[in-house]
């Protein structure tokens, strides 16, 4: 069956910057599967709504493998990094699901647990740092960022004085206009990076993921560099983005922002209202269909490639009533804000923890927290494959 609107992709938010783009609103308003033209001009699927995102995801004929032909590339950037050394992200199973499983035990709801103190520890030394003798700062630079990024290098090994060159080199494969040549550099400065510590780790190991991956023997160093980099870029990201938007959205509503305060203990729940209502990978999921395959009715080539947009399926009507207001007290179960299907993020654990920390670290400690610039002064990264803001000045 055919569809009827033609958009392009990338399509620009509207009015609300927390909203998805209009255009992919309305698109599932109006047909489950959109046509619509990438960047560089090839045709690809669009999937707004939830129950085909869902129905898509979890259907194996749809590869994640940048490799094969028609996968859709949604930048220059990416296309290139597709066609280098991926990690599983970029896998189907069989080997997607032997290099997944040797990091599942990390990841785990108990061994995240467990990670709770050093969590907690870490994001109050920030806030001492931050507020001592102040009553404003850039919530990004000072404890948005630095929180998921201490964690991970924690997890993973890596030394965190190193941040200011791997926050650099993610920040740069993950801009959808960084020139192809930066992009180049950056991977490859990475790559470098990461397999030279992975072989310091044969000789001077510790108790981390990077030093147990080798130790088990079984994968070459520029495989064990590979994860990390999917590791170390998805583990700081992405979180750092989501605390730092989910605090602007909060701020922007207080009458959310007061049930909060009143209720500390629905944190859970708020933050996942909060992934829900943000859905931060704003580019979509990438798949391509192996064999021609029927999602919501529309016939999708084999070769064909799709993109899942889960910021639009999050606020699906069907799924989620009134689903454009932020309400911490909804029924937010089977959002996709963490994907679906054996792609769903691996650190999804590790992710709430964090989150559920920071916003309740933020809120006990700085009950005067308030936006200090105007809220049309806050730039958002409209750039980005993870959705976010560059700066947030905030005063207490
Ligand atoms: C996969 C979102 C935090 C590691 C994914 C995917 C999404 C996602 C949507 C699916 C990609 C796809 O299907 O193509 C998020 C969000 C996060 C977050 C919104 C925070 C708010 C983390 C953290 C880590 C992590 C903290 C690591 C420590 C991964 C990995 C994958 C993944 C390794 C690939 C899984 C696979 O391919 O099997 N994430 N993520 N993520 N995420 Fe996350």
């Amino acid at each position: 069956m055919a569809t009827a609107a033609t958009t392009t992709h990338p399509a620009p938010r509207g009015t609300c910057p927390f909203a998805p783009p209009p255009a992919y609103q309305q698109a599932g308003r109006d047909t489950p599967v959109t046509r619509v033209t990438l960047w560089d001009g090839t045709p690809c699927w669009l999937v707004t709504r939830h129950q085909e995102a869902r129905a898509l995801l979890a259907d194996p004929r749809f590869s994640a493998d940048a490799a094969r032909p028609g996968f859709p590339f949604l930048s220059a950037a990416a296309r290139h990094l597709g066609a280098g050394k991926t990690s599983f992200i970029r896998m189907d199973d069989p080997e997607h699901g032997r290099l997944r499983r040797m990091l599942t035990g990390d990841f785990t709801i108990r061994r995240t647990a467990a990670l709770r103190p050093a969590v907690q520890r870490a994001a109050d030394e920030l806030l001492d740092a931050m507020t001592t003798g102040r009553t404003t700062a850039d919530l990004v630079a000072e404890f948005a960022l630095p929180l998921p990024s201490l964690v991970i290098c924690l997890l993973l090994g890596v030394p965190y004085q190193d941040h200011e060159f791997f926050q650099r080199c993610s920040r740069t494969l993950l801009r959808r206009d960084s020139p192809v040549a930066e992009v180049v550099a950056a991977q490859d400065e990475l790559t470098a990076y990461l397999d030279a510590l992975t072989d310091r780790k044969r000789t001077e190991p510790d108790d981390a993921i990077l030093s147990r991956l080798v130790a088990r023997g079984e994968l070459p160093t520029e495989d064990i560099g590979a994860m990390g980099r999917l590791l170390l870029i998805a583990g700081h990201e992405t979180t750092a983005n989501m605390t730092a938007l989910s605090v602007l959205a909060l701020l922007r509503h207080p009458d959310q922002l007061a049930h909060l305060r009143a209720h500390p203990e629905t944190t859970p729940a708020a933050v996942e209202e909060l992934l829900r209502w943000l859905s931060i990978v704003q580019t979509g999921l990438t798949r391509v269909a192996t064999e021609d395959a029927e999602i919501g009715g529309v016939l999708i080539r084999a070769g064909e490639g799709v993109v899942c947009q889960i910021n639009t399926a999050n606020r699906d009507e069907r799924r989620y009533p009134d689903g454009d207001a932020l309400d911490l007290t909804r029924d937010t179960r089977q959002h996709l804000a963490f994907g679906f299907g054996v792609h769903q993020c691996l650190g999804q654990p590790l992710a709430r923890l964090e989150l559920e920390i920071a916003l309740d670290t933020l809120l006990r400690r700085l009950p005067g927290l308030r936006l200090d610039v105007p809220f049309e002064e806050v730039r958002f990264r409209h750039e980005m494959t993870v959705y976010g803001v560059e700066s947030l000045p905030v005063a207490w």
